[in-house]
């Protein structure tokens, strides 16, 4: 992933230089999510995937997951085969996903050459016992999933690290020049993702009666579990408002439970991208600390959205200067 990634930085650093030469206020979270829709995509299906087919997969998926956000949370469940407008809209999308992803499919399994990126590997994967290959239908599952799961999540850890920095400048000085392995750099990344956790629910519904700390859950209960709730909670955290990345000092994080920060959930469903989300979040910040300053306007304030991820209302309008 690292040429991938090392690329996209490029291009992002190309329009906040020229945006810094102008005096430019940039929405942020647009270019984030234009960073994590490449490396994700690209990452995925390597060269295969060009630049409109970027864009194309990157606006049904955001149709998609606006739909599904807004269908998950209605209190009106209207029967499936009613075609609302938004229904209409997500069809599409669907279909546009669909198309791209299939073709895709079908173009690395004709070539029939073993290559290293996730499709590859999908394609390649075998199972143990029968020695069967994934369907069309099995890989383009595992595509989406890995779309959906990775790109909106990190693209908001982005823009929610860059509003945090534009509040806290000397956070974002310390670390100019560090290389994306610095300790220091880490445990900011995971400050920002206890304050701004993008996965800001879990749902999990029990098989059976249980109780839980005192509580009778009957089997079919939907619990919700937020790392937001938890990671703002004074039980836990000192001063939980506070910007404060030496919470993540090793002593520290010794006397908290395991389950006081949980930014990538836990247990079997445990968020398998989280080392390529850290990748990606160490990679920029560093970048940005080494070349930029943010600012914010004077009044400005950022709502935290609860959709599908944790997302800056309006994006985060910020301008850029060069350090
Ligand atoms: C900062 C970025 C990210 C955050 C905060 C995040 C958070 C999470 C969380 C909380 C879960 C668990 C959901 C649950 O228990 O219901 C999860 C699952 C998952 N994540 Fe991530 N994620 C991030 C980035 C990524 C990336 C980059 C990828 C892939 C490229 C990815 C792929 C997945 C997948 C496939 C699952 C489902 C795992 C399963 O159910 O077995 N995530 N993520």
């Amino acid at each position: 992933m690292a040429p991938i990634l090392d690329a996209a930085c490029e291009t992002l650093f190309e329009q906040w230089q020229a945006a810094a030469r102008a005096g430019e206020v940039r929405n942020v979270l647009r270019d984030a999510s234009a960073l994590a829709q490449t490396v994700i995509f690209r990452g995925l299906f390597s060269r295969d995937v060009d630049d409109l087919d970027t864009r194309a997969l990157g606006q049904a998926l955001e149709v998609a997951n606006d739909f599904i956000h807004r269908s998950a949370w209605s209190m009106v469940k209207l029967p499936d085969s009613i075609p609302t407008p938004s229904r209409v809209r997500f069809r599409r999308a669907m279909r546009t996903l669909d198309t791209i992803v299939y073709d895709l499919i079908a173009a690395r399994r004709a070539r029939s050459s073993e290559e290293g990126d996730l499709l590859g590997r999908l394609v390649a994967a075998r199972d143990n016992e029968t020695g069967a290959c994934m369907t069309d239908e099995q890989v383009r599952d595992e595509v989406m999933t890995t779309f959906v799961a990775g790109h909106d999540t990190t693209a908001a850890a982005l823009a929610w690290a860059f509003w945090i920095f534009a509040n806290e400048p000397q956070a974002l000085a310390r670390l100019a020049g560090v290389d994306p392995d610095d300790a220091a750099l880490g445990r900011t990344v995971q400050e920002v993702l206890r304050l701004y956790p993008p996965g800001w629910i879990m749902v999990r519904t029990p098989h059976r009666d249980d109780v839980v700390c005192g509580y009778e859950v009957p089997a079919g209960a939907p619990l919700l579990i937020s790392p937001w709730v938890v990671h703002r909670s004074p039980t836990w955290w000192d001063e939980p408002e506070r910007f404060d990345p030496d919470r993540f000092l090793p002593d520290r994080v010794a006397q908290r439970p395991k389950f006081a920060y949980f930014p990538y959930g836990g247990g079997a469903r445990v968020c398998i991208g989280q080392g390529l989300a850290d990748r990606i979040l160490r990679h920029v910040i560093a970048g940005v600390a080494s070349r930029y300053v943010l600012e914010r306007g004077r009044n400005q304030v950022v709502v935290p959205e609860p959709k599908t991820t944790l997302q800056p209302r309006g994006g985060v309008r910020l301008r850029i200067r060069a350090r």
